[in-house]
């Protein structure tokens, strides 16, 4: 059965007190509009529309990094959940299949909880999914009548008798989507909110004779995002979770409490991560490697049997081959290290392809910005960078050459050639003997 998602994500977060829209705020380096697409992914959706309001410019910019294809379709003004599902409709005309209710707020769901809902559309027309809530405070209640959930009434319509049910509703559902569409069209805001509720449409099937079932998960699946204090809250629960997946996965982390992931993050089975090391978004770490404390990593690529760190940046566009190492403060932006290259101590290596065993020397720089332009540098096979290098760019140092010590390079150096870009050395006998003795004497007879 084809899938549509549709992610509900207009809302400001007025509660989290911040400029940026709720969906925007992140957790594990990702919106947490993306939480709620790769949740939804579970179920391979043929179509997937995002509905925004607040920001959704810069919505539309998040959701596109992460699904290119995804719709986003706009609710100018936030008049309830069915509402804004109704905006969907233009959208999803025509498609055959179910949809998928997603919130953008809520980032846990787990695919095999969507997964035993697509399993419940054999048995209901509608299925919504629920959870027994430690305290189920404000939440929608579900009206259950054995098996069959009669209808979704919201806190502030609830009777006392209904606010005392324990079981919750979630706010994701799944339906035929032509079906739900219809149903959203007719949902009217005479509550005590005056939003149009998209819980209203269990009420609205079961009058036409179609069935709603549930289907329940744990509570924290369904902890969605209104306040800083939970935003926080759910970065820790994605830590503990994303922690425990990689030791599952076969990482050897001695201290995983201290290492930061991110949604993306994959690191293969028998790397080791040592303790303080945050992976920022789109990091791959291929087995056998291993990533030495308090590196910072975002964007870059490490193949197996590489060494990373301690102390070590690899930032966006960073590909290190098999068995390169990066040693303490050396910072990589957009740059390519092939097999066996060597930085290993205090450097910057910006806008670059080093060839593969071409050794960097401490404190080299590569000079790779003028002010306006961003230029390349190139370091062939098995070269030889001296230590405190700076690599003016554009500038080519050939396969197999070598730079001297302390060499600024400005111009490219021939394959097998030692470029020396440094004034000649000059000694000078006796001067800093005669010099210390007029200093001092000159002290002598100030007193
Ligand atoms: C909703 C449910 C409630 C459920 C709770 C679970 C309704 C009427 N109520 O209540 O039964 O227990 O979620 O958290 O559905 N949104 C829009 N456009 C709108 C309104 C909302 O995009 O016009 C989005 C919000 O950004 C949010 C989600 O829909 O991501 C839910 O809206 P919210 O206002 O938080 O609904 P609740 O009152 O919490
Ligand atoms: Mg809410």
């Amino acid at each position: 059965m084809p899938i549509a998602l549709i992610v509900l994500a207009a809302g400001q977060g007025t509660r989290m007190n911040s400029d940026l829209p709720k969906v925007l705020h992140e957790v594990g380096a990702a919106p947490l509009v993306a939480h709620a697409l790769r949740a939804g992914w579970a179920l391979e959706p043929e179509r997937v529309v995002v509905v925004a309001g607040h920001g959704a410019e810069a919505v539309t910019r998040a959701v596109r990094a992460w699904d290119e294809t995804a719709e986003v379709v706009l609710q100018a003004e936030q008049k309830g959940t069915a509402h804004a599902v109704a905006q969907a409709a233009p959208a999803l005309a025509g498609f055959a299949g179910d949809a998928l209710v997603l919130y953008g707020d809520t980032p846990f769901i787990r695919p095999g909880t969507l997964s035993a809902m697509a399993e419940a559309r054999a048995r209901h027309d509608i299925v919504v999914l629920g959870f027994e809530a430690a305290d189920p405070g404000r939440y929608g209640r579900l009206v259950m009548r054995g098996e069959e959930l009669l209808r979704i009434v919201e806190w502030k319509d609830a009777s006392e008798n209904e606010r005392a049910i324990g079981l919750c509703n979630s706010g994701v559902l799944m339906a035929d989507a032509a079906l739900l569409l219809d149903l959203v069209g007719g949902v009217g805001n005479d509550n005590a909110s005056g939003e149009y509720y998209l819980t209203d449409i269990v009420a609205l099937a079961r009058a036409r004779g179609l069935s709603a079932g549930v289907v329940t998960c744990e509570e924290s699946e369904t902890l969605g995002i209104n306040t800083r204090a939970e935003l926080l809250a759910a970065e820790r629960l994605f830590q503990d979770r994303a922690r425990a997946a990689a030791l599952e996965d076969g990482v050897s982390m001695p201290a995983p409490e201290t290492v930061h992931f991110a949604l993306d993050t994959v690191i293969g089975r028998d790397a080791v991560v040592e303790p303080h090391v945050v992976f920022g978004p789109g990091v791959t770490v291929e087995s056998g490697a291993r990533i030495r404390a308090f590196s910072h990593l975002e964007g870059c690529h490490v193949s197996r049997g590489a060494v990373v760190g301690p102390f070590a940046r690899l930032r966006p566009g960073t590909e290190l081959a098999e068995d390169v190492h990066v040693g303490n403060f050396v910072e990589i932006k957009n740059a390519t290290l092939g097999e066996g290259a060597k930085a290993n101590h205090l450097s910057y290596i910006g806008d670059a392809s080093v060839g593969e065993r071409a050794n960097i020397g401490a404190g080299t720089v590569t000079c790779n910005y003028d002010g306006v332009f961003k230029h390349r540098t190139e370091i062939g096979a098995r070269a030889f960078i001296g230590s405190d290098t700076m690599l003016v760019a554009p500038v080519r140092v050939g396969e197999g050459a070598m730079t001297a010590s302390g060499s600024v390079i400005t111009q490219d150096v021939p394959d097998g050639a030692l470029g020396l870009g440094r004034a000649a050395q000059v000694n000078k006998p006796g001067f800093a003997r005669r010099f210390m003795e007029r200093l001092k004497a000159a002290k002598a007879r100030q007193g």
